[in-house]
Formats: C-alpha cells, structure tokens, sequence
C-alpha cells in the first residue's frame, strides 16, 4: 500500500483546515512506511491523535463562529473517531495491539470519506480570518 497524498480536490476552502487534513494524512502516510518498527509506530500514531484532537477542535469552533448548521452530527463523527483511535493508543501504549496495513486502511479510508462527505458540507461557509492555531 502507497502514499495517499492530499491534493486540491480535498480542499475545504480553508488553508489552515487543509493545512490540519495534510498533516493528518502525512501522519498516516508515516504510519505506513513504518510498519515493522513497533517503537516508530507508536510515536508517529501518538502524533496523529495529537493532531486529530487539534484539528477537531478548531474546526468544530470554526463551524460554531461562522454558524454552520449540521454541527451536531459532525462533532458526533469526531467523538467516535477519537473515541476509536482513543483506544488503538491505549492499547499501542499497553502492547496489547498492533497497527498493521488493515488497520491503517480503515483509518484512512474514515478520514477521507469524513474530509469529503461532512467536511465538505461547510466548504466555503467557513473562513480563516479570526481563528487562531490552538496548538
Ligand atoms: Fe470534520
Ligand atoms: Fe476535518
């Protein structure tokens, strides 16, 4: 399994929403080519609930200050994810689970189907100005 890159078709129409979808990619994108280092793995898998925590954050503020309807259903999206990949860290923490190529899949197969069928809704309803990095 390759790269999946983030090109322009996933744009939100929000830099630093893109900004936080690439980077969340690139992290998965780590995950793979270091499948067989179990100590890497985990590392580079800390950093990408790191950045999913960030991201949702500011999105789900972004979409409350520019009043974004469908908020709802999306922050639920969010809570499961994190819920879910809440638990892959603890068990990565705990050596009771690994990450493999399936599980990786799932992963990404979740973030670009979330970034176009619920982020896209709010593309170009949502706007960069006033909104500060939360990291
Ligand atoms: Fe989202
Ligand atoms: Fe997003």
């Amino acid at each position: 399994m390759g790269s999946v890159l983030w090109d322009k078709r996933l744009s939100v129409g929000s830099a630093i929403l893109d900004e936080d979808h690439r980077g969340m990619m690139d992290a998965l994108n780590e995950l793979n080519e270091n499948l067989d280092s179990p100590e890497r793995l985990q590392d580079v898998f800390n950093r990408f609930v790191h950045l999913t925590g960030v991201h949702f954050k500011r999105e789900e503020a972004m979409m409350r200050a520019s009043g974004f309807m469908e908020i709802k259903e999306h922050v639920r999206e969010h809570q499961g994810f994190i819920l879910s990949i809440g638990n892959m860290q603890e068990q990565l923490k705990n050596r009771r689970g690994v990450i493999n190529g399936e599980l990786l899949e799932i992963l990404r197969t979740w973030l670009l189907s979330h970034i176009m069928k619920m982020d896209g809704k709010y593309r170009g309803l949502l706007h960069d100005q006033g909104s500060k990095p939360l990291q």
